[in-house]
């Protein structure tokens, strides 16, 4: 890259994530949301989590500083217009997603690389609205995106080699181990990581098991670091719920709708650990 700037659209959970580990690996990121009061919210969160981590000893103050000089709030999307990269990590939504994509191609230069963090939207069905399909690919970085090594690229039929080459190089540099997915609903993780949840919910909703038992099982019988259950509070389980019926929908099978005890905790507000109580209480 010419000037190594990184463009981070959405500046919530994900986009600020992206922006912070960005800068934490010497890229200079620029960072806009679609109200100036969320983008500064984005960037105290940022100094927020790098500030503990100078008081619990992790980090240095002038690490901290120099990481967060990095991290440019932007103003106006003009200002994307020097980037070369743009990560694109705003709400889950196809029209809003395609309408800033359309703005997006006519302010970036021809080169520029652009990349969306989606879950669950197809990149194949988002990358058709583009003029310039070979340059927009999907990037899905993982919660927390500073902490995670995973990194899903997802190409579809019209991505240039170049580009995923670059991006993939990119992601290198910043220490992530990059798979490359063909465009399919849920990608590797969800796809595989989604039903394994909902099995056990079912299992639960059947009276097979205690939600307890279902994750030490899953636990010491096989290796896996925390029970499904455990892992769906983690997510948050109205994004479980989501990702479930898209799948779902996308795949036409009837095995991946929600399970009644994901679809009842969702109702009931109880969320996961984001909320105190999920299929356990925090
Ligand atoms: N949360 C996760 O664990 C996770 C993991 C991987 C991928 N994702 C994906 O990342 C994306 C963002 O998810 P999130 O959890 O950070 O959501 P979030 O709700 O925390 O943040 C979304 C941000 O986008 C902003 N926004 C909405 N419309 C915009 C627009 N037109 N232009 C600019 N900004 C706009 C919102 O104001 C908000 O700040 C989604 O596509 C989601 O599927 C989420």
């Amino acid at each position: 890259m010419n000037k190594e700037i990184v463009g981070i659209i959405g500046a919530g959970t994900m986009g600020g994530g992206i922006a912070q580990m960005f800068a934490e690996n010497g890229f200079k990121t620029l960072l806009w949301d679609v109200n100036a009061d969320f983008t500064n919210k984005g960037i105290e969160k940022i100094q927020k989590r790098l500030n503990k981590s100078v008081e619990t000893g992790k980090l240095a103050k002038e690490r901290a500083e120099d990481i967060l000089s990095k991290i440019n709030k932007a103003t106006d999307l003009n200002e994307f217009n020097e980037t070369d990269l743009v990560i694109e990590a705003i709400i889950e939504d196809y029209d809003v997603k395609v309408e800033l994509y359309k703005k997006l191609e006519k302010i970036v230069g021809a080169e520029t690389i652009i990349g969306s963090n989606t879950s669950s939207l197809s990149i194949s069905d988002l990358s058709g609205n583009l003029n310039t399909p070979e340059r927009f690919l999907g990037i899905h970085f993982f919660n927390p995106p500073t902490k995670l090594e995973l990194v899903e690229v997802i190409a579809t039929s019209s991505l240039s080699p170049q580009v995923s080459q670059k991006v993939n190089d990119i992601l290198t540099r910043c220490g992530k181990s990059a798979v490359k997915v063909n465009d399919s609903p849920g990608f590797i993780v969800n796809r595989l990581l989604l039903p394994f949840i909902n099995e056990a919910a079912k299992l639960l909703d059947s009276g097979v098991a205690k939600a307890e038992d279902i994750d030490t099982a899953m636990r010491l019988g096989t290796l896996h670091p925390a029970g499904p259950l455990q892992v769906a509070d983690l997510i948050g389980l109205d994004i479980c719920k989501d990702i479930l019926e898209k799948l779902a929908e996308s795949l036409q099978q009837e095995n991946y709708k929600p399970a009644k005890s994901i679809v009842d905790l969702v109702k009931a507000g109880k969320l996961g650990r984001k909320t105190g109580e999920g299929f356990h209480v925090y």
